[in-house]
């Protein structure tokens, strides 16, 4: 038996954690344990999630914004001007400077993050360094439905930001929910400009996830130990070890947290039993091809119109427009 319940154990879980404690506890209770990813991203997540950017090993972060840079005019260009920007986990906000920068025009720009911390922190530097610029910033679990703040200025079109590949933390079902969901939110005439990691040799996809400073460990780790501090679990962080492996099946990075040893953990009035070497699911990563990734945006109601890849085709950032079909506003 992997559970028992625990009668007389009452915790103190607050109500802002009603939901996580929901989230974790179903995930723990299912035959293949699971966390859900979102709550990697606290802000002290964010913070590791930062440094894993700047290394030598996690490729992503530098070859999107080198493809960034070096074709920033025809992206600004493909984009259009007078056009309505909204990021989703707009963290430090850095690649999207570039786009303040050179978009012709813009209008407004609404940052969305789950970390509100580091948000209104990014907002005030941006205030600073684009004093003209309309920024209305949402603190916000974008996975949820959104409505966007109300805009007094018209606008030619709503294009949303999503870089970092975080499209490839969805399974590709759950993509193509969200996807519709931002086709809606852009409406006519709208687009998505998108990072989206590119399947390439398991090593440098190892190796990525599994840095030689242990930065993505301690990133992984940090998942329990928010569960202790705001659900009141008892995870022991040294019995846990890190672990990312390539599927090459399903064109994905699992990353894991492996028991290792026998050991119960309890949460709210749970106990739950870890096997020596089982694991919980925290996050998936996943790869596409430009073929794949084409049919996925297709069936969100977008279609591809603009691909810049860099020399290595490691990383694409992809312009996906809204398909006039499937617009529901405007
Ligand atoms: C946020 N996301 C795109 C990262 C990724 O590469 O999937 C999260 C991450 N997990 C471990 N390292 C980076």
């Amino acid at each position: 038996m992997s559970t028992s319940l625990l009668p007389s154990r009452a915790v103190p879980v607050e109500s802002d954690n009603q939901e996580f404690l929901r989230e974790a506890a179903f995930g723990l209770l299912q035959p293949q344990k699971t966390l859900p990813c979102k709550y990697l991203y606290d802000d002290q997540g964010s913070q590791w999630f930062n440094q894993i950017c700047d290394l030598d090993e996690y490729y992503p972060t530098r070859t999107e914004s080198a493809i960034l840079r070096d074709n920033i005019r025809e992206i600004a260009e493909v984009v259009g001007p007078e056009c309505r920007l909204v990021e989703f986990g707009s963290g430090t906000s850095t690649k999207t400077r570039l786009l303040l920068e050179h978009l012709e025009d813009l209008v407004s720009y609404t940052p969305i993050d789950i970390s509100s911390a580091q948000l209104f922190d990014s907002c005030e530097k941006l205030e600073r360094d684009f004093p003209a610029l309309e920024i209305l910033p949402m603190a916000a679990d974008y996975t949820d439905p959104l409505e966007l703040p109300f805009l007094g200025t018209p606008i030619q079109k709503v294009v949303a930001f999503f870089p970092g590949s975080t499209i490839g933390n969805f399974r590709p079902y759950e993509a193509v929910s969200f996807l519709r969901r931002v086709a809606r939110l852009c409406g006519r005439g709208g687009g998505l400009l998108v990072g989206v990691d590119l399947t390439k040799d398991r090593r440098l996809l190892e190796a990525a996830y599994n840095d030689r400073e242990g930065v993505t460990a301690e990133f992984n780790l940090n998942i329990l130990a928010r569960a202790n501090r705001e659900l009141g679990s008892d995870f022991d962080l040294g019995s846990f070890r890190h672990q990312a492996i390539y599927d090459e099946v399903l064109g994905r990075i699992e990353m894991r947290l492996v028991s290792l040893r026998p050991q119960v953990v309890r949460l709210a009035n749970r106990e739950f039993f870890f096997g020596e070497d089982e694991y919980v699911t925290t996050e998936y990563s996943y790869k596409y091809s430009l073929q794949k990734f084409d049919t996925l945006a297709r069936r969100a109601g977008f279609e591809v119109l603009n691909v810049w890849v860099d020399s290595n085709k490691w990383f694409s950032v992809q312009y996906l427009g809204v398909r006039s079909d499937v617009a529901v506003n405007g």
